[in-house]
């Protein structure tokens, strides 16, 4: 069973940026199965390490798509992808210091940490299909 499954709830109705969340998506399912196999901490590392990489290519590039339809809640979005991208280094700057141990609250908190955000913030400047269908 994944941890999560994206569904239509998770689309932004933007199709590279729907491929970017589904690659964040299947990067946080295969941290957990890595977890459960009761993989070590050398297993896990550049999973996580992956994830925290991963998540800064695309919001830049969520950010820049912003950009191109002038969205106007642009900086508080970013001040929030900074929040974001804090916690996930502090996660995995502490697993990688053996402070901490992946548990399946730490996959509750990445699964959250992400379609939280997806759901209430990323979907705000989705193109809703009633304005593309309007023109
Ligand atoms: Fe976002």
């Amino acid at each position: 069973m994944p941890l999560i499954t994206w569904d239509q709830s998770l689309s932004v109705n933007v199709p590279d940026l729907d491929a970017q969340h589904r690659r964040l998506v299947e990067m946080i399912n295969e941290l957990h199965e890595a977890m459960t196999k009761g993989q070590g901490r050398e297993a896990l590392k550049p999973l996580l390490g992956g994830l925290a990489q991963y998540t800064m290519t695309h919001f830049r590039a969520e950010e820049q798509y912003m950009r191109t339809i002038n969205y106007p809640n642009l900086p508080q979005h970013k001040a929030e992808h900074e929040r974001l991208v804090r916690r996930v280094k502090e996660l995995t700057q502490s697993y990688e210091s053996s402070q901490i141990s992946l548990t399946i609250e730490t996959m509750n908190f990445l699964r959250d940490w992400l379609t939280n955000h997806i759901r209430r913030v990323d979907r705000q400047y989705a193109p809703s299909t009633a304005a593309t269908r309007n023109g």
